[in-house]
């Protein structure tokens, strides 16, 4: 199909930078308020959404420049884009590639639904959760966050 390309979205490569890739569709955001990105630190962030992929139908990308992600990051990453691989980019090259790995517990980076609960009232109490099986616990009061774990995320 000789019109295929100019319907592609290409978005340009990155000098210095992290690029998260095989996000699960519709996840960009997200993943962008668990990095703390909101857009007015001024680094260079560039989005694909649901944009074709080979392995997972739709996928979104994040690369965002000047900037490593430590481990921690990523892995949190998991909860809400589990086969998304990250790559570290240097002058040009991909020189480490990452996939993401499924904490044990994550602290301070969501909140609780309950409205009851500890960590929601105001007090000095971070919020921390335990990853189980089918989504992630909360360790003060039992409440398990399954689904749209996206919408839990502690404003930064
Ligand atoms: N990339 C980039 N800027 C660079 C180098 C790479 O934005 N200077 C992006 C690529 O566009 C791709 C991702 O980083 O989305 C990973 O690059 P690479 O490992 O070269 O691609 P693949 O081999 O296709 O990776 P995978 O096998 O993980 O899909
Ligand atoms: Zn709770």
């Amino acid at each position: 199909m000789s019109d295929a390309p100019d319907r592609e979205l290409r978005i340009s490569k990155i000098r210095d930078g992290t690029v998260i890739d095989h996000i699960t569709g519709g996840q960009a955001l997200n993943v962008l308020a668990i990095l703390g990105i909101g857009g007015d630190e001024g680094m260079g962030v560039s989005i694909g959404m649901n944009v074709p992929s080979d392995k997972l139908g739709t996928k979104d990308v994040v690369k965002v420049e000047d900037r490593e992600l430590s481990q921690g990051e990523v892995d949190v990453l998991s909860l809400l884009a589990p086969e998304a691989t990250v790559n570290i980019v240097r002058e040009f090259e991909v020189v480490e590639k990452k996939r993401v790995e499924r904490p044990g517990r994550v602290v301070g980076l969501l909140t609780c639904p309950n409205h009851n609960c500890i960590t929601n009232a105001d007090e000095p109490v971070e919020s921390a959760f335990e990853v189980v099986d089918d989504g992630v616990r909360c360790e003060f009061c039992g409440e398990i966050v399954r689904e749209d774990i996206g919408d839990h995320l502690a404003v930064h």
